[in-house]
């Protein structure tokens, strides 16, 4: 029986969410969290398997046939992620991807990244109005990406330069939520300010990482920076700030990496210590979840079974 099993990774921004929405630069990475997809030829209608809501899925199905003007089969498909929800690591754009790129591969269609992370813009436009178009992006190309006005470069940088990701849990708000409260806001002349700041940290960034050696205080240094600027969006609810004052307190460094969120959880932080076992007995004392991840990670790809 004909089927098609595909997987894209999900993200971590390391700095300039929000700002990317108004052509400010981001340097978004991959992660090697995955989402898979696996489509096989189904009876009596499509069916989509998930933990999650299926509605986004469902919409992958519609746009993908839209581009390719054709009517889709009937479908049996499971989805299985390893990426959490609402926690600013890309799982709506992993989704996206992976069904375009699973479905082009079912048909026997050329696997056109170009082509893929176009029609998974338009889905993630669904999911979150606006959308910069960085985490589709990242999820179809994979590595490490300057992502600018819709422009994709790759910047190599060292694999690992040691962090920890924090759960400061799931924002009850959606990233089209959040992207739209900073749009409301944006006509004050201070809300332009602090964007343009979190441009102008994001290149001192991208110069930093390129270097060989780069210097890990003055990544500290601007990671702090973004995380203060984006409290000025007011992006970031209480529980992930008091989260991060604590890190700060003990030396560390950390900012959110994602949409954020104000009612409940933000999603991931990004922590850094320059002992990080300091970091880690910290968070355990609090009973704060965390983990380690591997950044610079391959995009969508076709999986062998
Ligand atoms: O969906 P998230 O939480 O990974 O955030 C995406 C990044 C934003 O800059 C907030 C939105 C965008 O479209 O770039």
């Amino acid at each position: 029986m004909e089927k098609a099993k595909v997987s894209a990774p999900g993200k971590i921004i390391l700095s300039g969410e929000h700002s990317v929405v108004y052509g400010q630069p981001a340097i978004v990475t991959a992660l090697d969290k995955r989402l898979f997809v696996e489509i096989k030829e189904g009876r009596g209608k499509t069916e989509i398997i998930t933990d999650e809501d299926p509605n986004l899925a469902y919409y992958a199905l519609l746009k993908t046939e839209e581009f390719l003007k054709e009517k889709l089969p009937v479908l049996r498909i499971k989805i299985q992620s390893e990426i959490p929800v609402n926690r600013g690591l890309g799982s709506s754009a992993a989704l996206a991807v992976t069904m375009v790129t699973a479905l082009l591969n079912y048909l026997k269609k050329e696997l056109d990244k170009n082509l893929i992370n176009q029609i998974a813009f338009e889905i993630e436009k669904k999911q979150h109005g606006k959308p910069s178009g960085c985490d589709n992006s990242i999820a179809t190309f994979g590595g490490t990406i300057e992502f600018r006005r819709g422009k994709i470069k790759s910047l190599k940088i060292k694999p690992n330069f040691g962090f920890v990701l924090i759960d400061s849990g799931r924002a009850v708000e959606s990233t089209g939520e959040m992207v739209a409260l900073v749009r409301r806001k944006f006509n004050y002349l201070k809300t332009k300010k602090v964007i343009k700041k979190i441009g102008k940290a994001t290149v001192q960034l991208i110069k930093e990482l390129k270097k060989d050696d780069f210097n890990k205080l003055k990544l500290k240094t601007l990671i702090a920076e973004n995380e203060k600027l984006l409290e000025e969006l007011g992006v970031i609810g209480k529980k992930a700030q008091k989260i991060i004052r604590e890190i700060e307190d003990i030396s560390g460094t950390a900012k959110i990496c994602g949409a954020g969120g104000i009612k409940s959880g933000s999603g991931i932080i990004l922590g850094f210590h320059q002992n990080q076992e300091k970091l880690k007995s910290l968070l355990r004392k609090r009973n704060i979840a965390f983990f380690k991840a591997k950044i610079h990670q391959k995009g969508v790809r076709v999986e062998k079974d």
